[in-house]
């Protein structure tokens, strides 16, 4: 069985070359239609259509020449890479008018005189140069000078021209200026969305003898997101996915016969693009759950500071210093040309915030006031260590500077016999100091004995 047959079609519903039996009337193309005629019948000098590849501008032209093919003159220029001598050969050959001289003036004599002829008669004259995009700018100056061809009446010759979207741009350009004002009716051709797609669809199955061809309702939306409603690459994607189906054995066409079918007909880059773009829509939801994400521990973590705040005050932070510190051994930032910095501390606060931070604790006396009945100790060495434990062994996790003046929570003594200090750091941290490198307020800790 082959494939119209498996079908029940009599013919292929998706042929890509343009057929005015085919034609589906979508209110673009009806208007584009509407357009061509009115410029004819009102005898307007140029008309311009204009619309993407593929989207029916040479079906419209096949659907427009039938409908006038008996009542006009009709030269057709489909291929108008022509010089002006050779394009104007092409119009009268196809118009039938014998040329016997090479000599310009005689030819335009020979056409003016047909024009008039015509004109008599009531019948239109008019060229078609389809794919005009590809016109030298000679030759368009060629046909505008044709279209000077008149009567004091009227207009003895229309012309339609049909090409890509950047004629017009080419069109503004100052050595076209003369024809781009000669221009009164312009048109332009969209692709089709996803509903007329359908109906497209739809209308040409059913020109091709539809039978139980069915293609699902996902998959011709497929059609229209991969077309983007383009009728030559509707035709393509159709006319694949059903092939697709065929060898599927089904006659259904799914959106699996799609997404084959748009494997086979679009080349790499195609389906590259197509990648990017998903690739590029997974990073910007990425990118939008990253910024919630931020935005939320951002404002959990001003909350946070902002509940902390009070603390603070009692905060004998090491980053308060108000005396230039040498550089300690173990100091892996400091300068010693530098006033000590914030950086007297592990604790991982960055350098930007630290300043405000040191302001803070300078000029706040409740640091030293509120503890100032507990017994304290005072730094006596330029930079000492604290460390985690009652010893010598345990890595040191902060540092403090000379005269310093920190609560004593505890005392306690190493396997060595040396005395350690447990003192009270910023944000309640409780750190140890060795005796060795401090001054004790001696009354204080008998007090507290
Ligand atoms: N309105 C329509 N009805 C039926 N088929 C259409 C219609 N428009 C386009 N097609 C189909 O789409 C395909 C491409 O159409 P056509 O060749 O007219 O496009 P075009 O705009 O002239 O493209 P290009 O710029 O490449 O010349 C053809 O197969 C044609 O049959
Ligand atoms: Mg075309």
């Amino acid at each position: 069985m082959d494939y119209l047959e498996f079908f029940n079609i009599k013919d292929d519903p998706f042929r890509i070359t343009p057929d005015s039996e085919y034609f589906y009337p979508s209110q673009e193309h009806n208007e584009i239609l509407s357009s061509l005629t009115y410029a004819v019948k009102q005898k307007e000098g140029f008309v311009l259509a204009t619309g993407e590849p593929g989207t029916g501008k040479t079906t419209i032209l096949k659907v427009f020449l039938n409908e006038w093919k008996d009542k006009a003159e009709i030269a057709l220029v489909m291929t108008p890479r022509l010089s002006p001598e050779e394009f104007l050969l092409a119009v009268l050959e196809d118009f039938n008018i014998p040329v016997s001289s090479n000599n310009k003036n005689d030819i335009i004599k020979v056409f003016r005189d047909f024009l008039l002829r015509h004109s008599k008669e009531g019948r239109r004259v008019i060229i078609i140069v389809d794919e005009v995009q590809n016109l030298p700018d000679e030759t368009l100056e060629e046909l505008r000078l044709l279209s000077n061809l008149e009567t004091d009446k009227e207009k003895l010759l229309q012309i339609i021209l049909i090409g890509q979207p950047e004629f017009r741009k080419r069109l503004e350009s100052h050595s076209l200026r003369q024809l781009n004002q000669r221009i009164t009716v312009r048109a332009s051709l969209r692709s089709l969305n996803v509903s007329e797609t359908q109906d497209y669809m739809n209308f040409r199955l059913m020109k091709a003898g539809h039978g139980p061809v069915f293609f699902e309702l996902k998959a011709k939306k497929l059609i229209h997101s991969y077309s983007k409603g383009t009728p030559r690459l509707i035709n393509l994607l159709s006319s694949r996915a059903m092939m697709a189906a065929y060898v599927d054995n089904s006659r259904n066409i799914k959106d699996k016969h799609i997404v084959y079918a748009a494997n086979n007909v679009f080349d790499e880059s195609f389906r590259n693009r197509d990648k990017v773009k998903t690739y590029l829509k997974y990073a910007a939801m990425f990118l939008v759950v990253l910024l919630v994400v931020v935005q939320v521990s951002f404002s959990m973590r001003s909350k946070k500071d902002t509940a902390e705040k009070p603390e603070q005050t009692n905060k004998p932070v090491l980053t308060e210093t108000v005396q230039p510190a040498s550089k300690p051994n173990s100091t892996k930032k400091s300068s010693t040309s530098k006033p000590a910095p914030q950086i007297v501390s592990h604790n991982v606060r960055s350098q930007t915030d630290a300043p405000k931070q040191v302001k803070k604790i300078v000029d706040s006396p409740a640091i030293e006031s509120v503890q100032a009945s507990s017994p304290t100790l005072t730094i006596a060495k330029e930079v000492v260590n604290l460390r985690s434990g009652p010893q010598m062994e345990t890595p040191p996790v902060s540092w403090a500077l000379k005269g310093k003046t920190f609560p004593i929570l505890d005392i306690k003594s190493d396997t060595d016999g040396h005395e350690w200090f447990k003192i009270k750091i910023d944000a309640g941290k409780e750190l140890w100091v060795s005796r060795s490198v401090v001054k004790v307020n001696q009354q204080a800790i008998e007090e507290g004995r």
